[in-house]
């Protein structure tokens, strides 16, 4: 390298100081990428995941478990987390009582040790498979779901699971297999409810293929970075985040893959107000109220105002496809 002094003073910088090509670059890189406004938006996503890492505190009730963030586009809303104590405290687990306070006092007869999930029907690998080593499928994710309720309450949780997709793909799932059954837990010995009229037991939800495949169907280990606490379907549920909250089955016992419709609990009880699919739809109310809005819980003051509730919960990007041409006021 020259180096020379020249004639006005300017000196030549010495190697040391010489910025190499690549980093140049990518400086003026970085630079075009801020002045398009991409570097803002970057920062405001990591300020609001900072900000959601501070509401997703763990509440320290029960065992931790790890996840990483999710990937998956979608699963993340950054709308303000539930507090813990709404999300566990006012509940629907209609084996430990009707009314929302029931499964917070009644869950703790449910053992959610030892637990095995039995996976039969239409698969190449059917089998009992215990808790420990479902967990171990696919690598634990954290993701921000809202869940909205057919009674017209929501709520925005940190769920912990990975997409189901990854239980179908262990198994394998023969070519006729075009809906899958979740079969929930039903002892009269530790489930005080069941055995009661109000509906047929065992609570059976289900969902079509390709409904259970899309990355957001989530099978549910843990909430707010600890296992599911009993209220919320411990120690493993479903959740489907742009359906009625009645499609999360909790505390699942059996995975059924199928070639007919399953029959499901909600359906066998009152067809005319709960269809299969089950979509949350501002645009079809239920026959006895609106689903046009909803109240968030947690914003119940009394000047809280009701949001709009939004097409498949807010999922369409996600979602719309599944259903294109279908018809979503007889499919509801
Ligand atoms: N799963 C079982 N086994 N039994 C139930 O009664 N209720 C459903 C669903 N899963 C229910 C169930 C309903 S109506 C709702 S809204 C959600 O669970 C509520 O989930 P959360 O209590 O965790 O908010």
């Amino acid at each position: 390298m020259l180096i020379r002094t020249g004639r006005d003073g300017f000196q030549h910088p010495v190697t040391s100081e010489i910025t190499p090509r690549a980093v140049y670059e990518d400086r003026r890189r970085l630079m075009k990428w801020m002045a398009t406004g991409a570097a803002g938006a970057a920062l405001a996503g990591w300020a609001q995941r900072e900000a959601l890492a501070q509401q997703v505190q763990r509440p320290g009730k029960l065992a931790a478990l790890q996840a990483v963030r999710s990937g998956v586009a979608g699963a993340t809303t950054m709308e303000k987390v539930t507090d813990y104590k709404d999300a566990t405290s006012y509940n629907n687990f209609y084996e430990f009582g009707t009314d929302k306070d029931d499964p917070a006092k009644n869950a703790h007869t449910l053992k959610p040790s030892p637990w095995t999930v039995e996976i039969e029907g239409l698969v190449k690998k059917p089998g009992r498979y215990a808790l420990e080593d479902l967990l171990k499928w696919s690598a634990q994710e954290e993701r921000v779901y809202r869940l909205r309720c057919v009674e017209g309450w929501s709520m925005v949780i940190p769920w912990v699971g990975y997409s189901f997709s990854n239980v179908a793909r262990r198994v394998e799932p023969l070519g006729n297999a075009k809906f899958v059954e979740f079969i929930t837990q039903a002892d009269p010995k530790t489930m005080p409810f069941v055995g009661s009229r109000v509906l047929d037991w065992p609570y059976v939800e289900g969902l079509r293929m390709d409904e259970a495949m899309n990355p957001l169907t989530l099978l549910t280990f843990g909430m707010y970075g600890e296992v599911l606490p009993n209220q919320n379907g411990a120690p493993v549920r479903i959740v489907v985040p742009w359906k009625y909250g009645f499609k999360s089955g909790k505390s699942l016992v059996k995975i059924r893959f199928s070639e007919q419709m399953p029959k499901t609990a909600w359906n066998k009880a009152a067809a005319n107000e709960y269809g299969f699919y089950s979509n949350v739809n501002p645009n079809v109310d239920h026959p006895r109220w609106s689903q046009a809005t909803e109240r968030r819980i947690g914003e119940d003051g009394l000047f809280a105002k009701k949001r709009k509730t939004l097409v498949f919960n807010g999922y369409e990007a996600q979602v719309g496809q599944l259903y294109a041409g279908m018809d979503l006021k007889k499919n509801y």
